[in-house]
């Protein structure tokens, strides 16, 4: 199985992206979270990403497909995974069909955007083993460390008001065009993401046949 969860920043895609992964027995390929190690470990690509991802701007379409490549030809990404993240311009999802790649399904997470500011700004990570949290509608056990491996929680540099503003305005010129591109394949479902991110995830599971 294939997945692509699309949705604007902070709609809620790798929060849903991560219970699949678990559910269906496949990894979740997110190209932010490489980014950020690379930027946490300070590699030339982590360096030259940082800038960029802090301003709120993609990427370049080039080093991104060939991080993903990369990662796609590991062991682990034989019997399937979900791409949370990427793509995110049109030409990153035909360098997925240069690669032959089959998408079985396109979740499209669609939350407005005044709703994405302040999920954003409850956010919080994990640097540890990269679980995601929110202050109110998905805290950890103690408010403050990872419930999984225990690290202490911390906030996202790119989740400042300015930049998420940024983000979204970028999401709405490169990333939501794919919605077309998917939808005229026949493979786009779009979920509603909910107050209740239980119902959130109800309604995915529902859309990937999973329940
Ligand atoms: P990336 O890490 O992919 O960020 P994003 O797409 O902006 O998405 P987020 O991770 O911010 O949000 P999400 O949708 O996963 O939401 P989450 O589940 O965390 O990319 C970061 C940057 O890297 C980009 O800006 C870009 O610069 C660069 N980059 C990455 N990929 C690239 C690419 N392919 N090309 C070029 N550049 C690239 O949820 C958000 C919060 O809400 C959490 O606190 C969560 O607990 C809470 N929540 C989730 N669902 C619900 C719900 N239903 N109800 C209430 N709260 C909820």
């Amino acid at each position: 199985m294939k997945i692509i969860f699309l949705g604007a920043p902070g709609a809620g895609k790798g929060t849903q992206a991560e219970l699949v992964s678990k559910k269906a027995g496949i990894p979740t390929i997110s190209t932010g979270v490489i980014l950020r190690e690379a930027i946490k470990d300070k590699t030339p690509l982590g360096i030259a990403a940082k800038s960029l991802i802090d301003n709120g701007q993609l990427v370049p379409d080039e080093v991104v497909i060939e991080l993903l490549t990369e990662r796609l030809s590991q062991d682990d990404c034989k019997n399937g995974y979900i791409l949370d993240g990427f793509p995110r311009t049109i030409a990153q999802a035909e360098a997925l069909d240069k690669m032959g790649i089959a998408i079985d399904k396109v979740v499209n997470i669609y939350v407005a955007d005044e709703t994405i500011i302040n999920r954003l700004a409850g956010r919080r990570s994990c640097p540890g083993c990269g679980a995601t949290y929110h202050v109110v509608f998905n805290p950890s056990e103690d408010g403050e460390h990872c419930t999984g491996c225990g690290a202490v929680l911390t906030q996202r540099d790119d989740d400042k008001p300015e930049t998420i503003r940024k983000r979204l305005t970028v999401y709405h010129e490169l990333t939501a065009p794919l919605e077309q591109f998917y939808e005229k394949r026949g493979i786009l479902v779009t979920v509603e993401g909910q107050e209740e991110l239980a119902d959130t995830t109800a309604l995915t599971m529902k859309a990937l046949e999973l329940l």
